[in-house]
């Protein structure tokens, strides 16, 4: 083995503000649709950030992912297009009360952003048999969402908004990207300067949903099994102060 290989983390130990930095980006990140500026992203600062999803975890450290920068206004106008058939689709599927509410969210900000983002995940970019992959085939795609995940965590850090457009048709995104067969579209994103971050998801404060009491989905050994009721009271106790702004 090489010295670099077996190379250790010499300044292992996080400080408090390290610390409490990571938890405030992980709290404070949101998915942004309405409040972006059209400034561009000086190259730095959108490296650094491809740099971080870039280094997220892999099966098999196979690293599936590719991003595609989509910068010309007209494969941008063709997105929008397909996000437009497709989300007047979706309203359809709602009834009543909640399809006028879904009609009135903005669910995505293709034109308005300066530069969205498709990471992709070739699903052969190792040959068949992968370390880790060989009994759950999704595990290349979990892997993609992870430099996803990373992608938007380091945008948040950069003080940057980003935002997930699923509405799409997924043979529509791969004919407009020019997707060979084998390369999944996993996430279509639109990154850019914002002029405010909400304090809470959108959907929460437009009554769609609300956050879930964590402690109702942390259970013992087993699928709903028993609650650790000391834990619980934890959990409930790190959530408010969490969501009430207290990273300590
Ligand atoms: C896989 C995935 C797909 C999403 N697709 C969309 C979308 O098409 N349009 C949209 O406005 N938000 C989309 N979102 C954002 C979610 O609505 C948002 O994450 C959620 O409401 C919580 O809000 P927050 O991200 O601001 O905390 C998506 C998020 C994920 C993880």
């Amino acid at each position: 083995m090489t010295d670099r290989a077996a190379a250790i983390q010499g300044d292992d130990t996080l400080t408090d503000a390290d610390r409490l930095g990571l938890y405030r980006v992980l709290l404070s990140r949101r998915d942004v649709r309405g409040q972006f500026l059209p400034d561009p992203i000086p190259d730095e600062v959108l490296a650094r950030i491809l740099v971080a999803a870039h280094h997220a975890p892999s099966v098999g450290f196979m690293q599936p992912w590719s991003f595609i920068l989509v910068r010309s206004p007209e494969v941008r106008g063709r997105i929008k297009d397909a996000f437009a058939k497709a989300n007047d689709e979706a309203a359809g599927m709602f009834e009543g009360d909640a399809q006028a509410t879904y009609r009135s969210l903005k669910l995505e900000g293709i034109l308005e952003s300066p530069v969205n983002i498709c990471v992709t995940c070739d699903r052969d970019r190792v040959g068949p048999v992968v370390l880790g992959r060989t009994h759950i085939p999704t595990m290349d795609l979990y892997s993609t969402v992870c430099a996803v995940e990373n992608l938007w965590l380091a945008a948040r850090a950069e003080g940057l908004g980003l935002g997930w457009v699923s509405i799409i048709s997924e043979p529509a995104l791969k004919e407009i990207l020019g997707l060979p067969e084998r390369v999944v579209p996993v996430a279509y994103l639109c990154l850019g300067k914002v002029s405010h971050f909400f304090a809470q998801p959108e959907l929460e404060t437009r009554g769609w949903r609300k956050r879930l009491p964590l402690a109702d989905l942390v259970s013992l050994d087993r699928w709903e099994g028993p609650r650790d009721e000391t834990l619980g009271v934890a959990l409930a106790k790190a959530q408010e102060k969490a969501e009430g702004g207290d990273l300590a």
